[in-house]
């Protein structure tokens, strides 16, 4: 499995995950003009999680201008959800974050409703910093959601073994 840029012939798997019913009221789903605008954007990453055989999920960063440092995962999907797949595909989207964007911080935000998402963000070591009452409209349902806000701080990436947390060591590390 590995990440890797978005192209404009992954849209179609990219909007088919977005576009599920299912998805529609945790993430949103944006037609082609601006999955392209995300590819030529600094302030934006739109990547791939693929194995051998294709596109598995995709991520959208909000890549900060300022240099603050604070990364944002905007959107994540999965195209096989709840099969525990969420784990290694965090490890990398955070890793990607903390190691190729140079983050100081990492956050993101989920509905309350989305139960799987927080357990998932969870266990991948972010902390819950925060709730939104009643605070995202999501069109699917034709109300507004709570939005939970999670971070994660680059030492605590660190403290969870960083980079070795993502993938095995290179074989001159292994022991004999
Ligand atoms: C969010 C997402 C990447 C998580 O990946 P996943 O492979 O589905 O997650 P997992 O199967 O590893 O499950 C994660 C946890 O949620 C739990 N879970 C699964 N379904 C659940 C449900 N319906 N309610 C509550 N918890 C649930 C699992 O038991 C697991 O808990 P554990 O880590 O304590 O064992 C994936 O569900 C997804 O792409 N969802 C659709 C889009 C979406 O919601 N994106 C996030 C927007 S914020």
């Amino acid at each position: 499995m590995r990440l890797r840029p978005a192209l404009s012939t992954d849209f179609g798997f990219i909007r088919s995950v977005a576009g599920r019913a299912e998805y529609a009221p945790f993430i949103t789903d944006e037609d082609e003009a601006a999955l392209s605008g995300y590819q030529t954007s600094p302030a934006a990453r739109l990547l791939i999680w693929q194995d051998d055989h294709g596109p598995r999920g995709f991520a959208l960063y909000a890549v900060p201008q300022d240099g603050a440092a604070v990364v944002e995962l905007r959107r994540l999907a999965l195209d096989q959800a709840g099969r525990g797949e969420g784990a290694g595909f965090l490890r990398a989207m955070i890793g990607y974050a903390f190691q190729d964007l140079a983050a100081q911080r990492l956050w993101l935000d989920a509905s309350g409703e989305n139960a799987r998402a927080q357990a998932a963000y969870l266990r991948a070591g972010f902390v819950l910093e925060g709730r939104l009452r009643q605070h995202w409209y999501r069109p699917a349902l034709g109300r507004v959601v709570d939005l939970m806000i999670y971070g994660m701080m680059r030492n605590e990436w660190q403290a969870r073994g960083g980079l070795a947390s993502c993938s095995p060591p290179p074989p001159s590390l292994h022991l004999p």
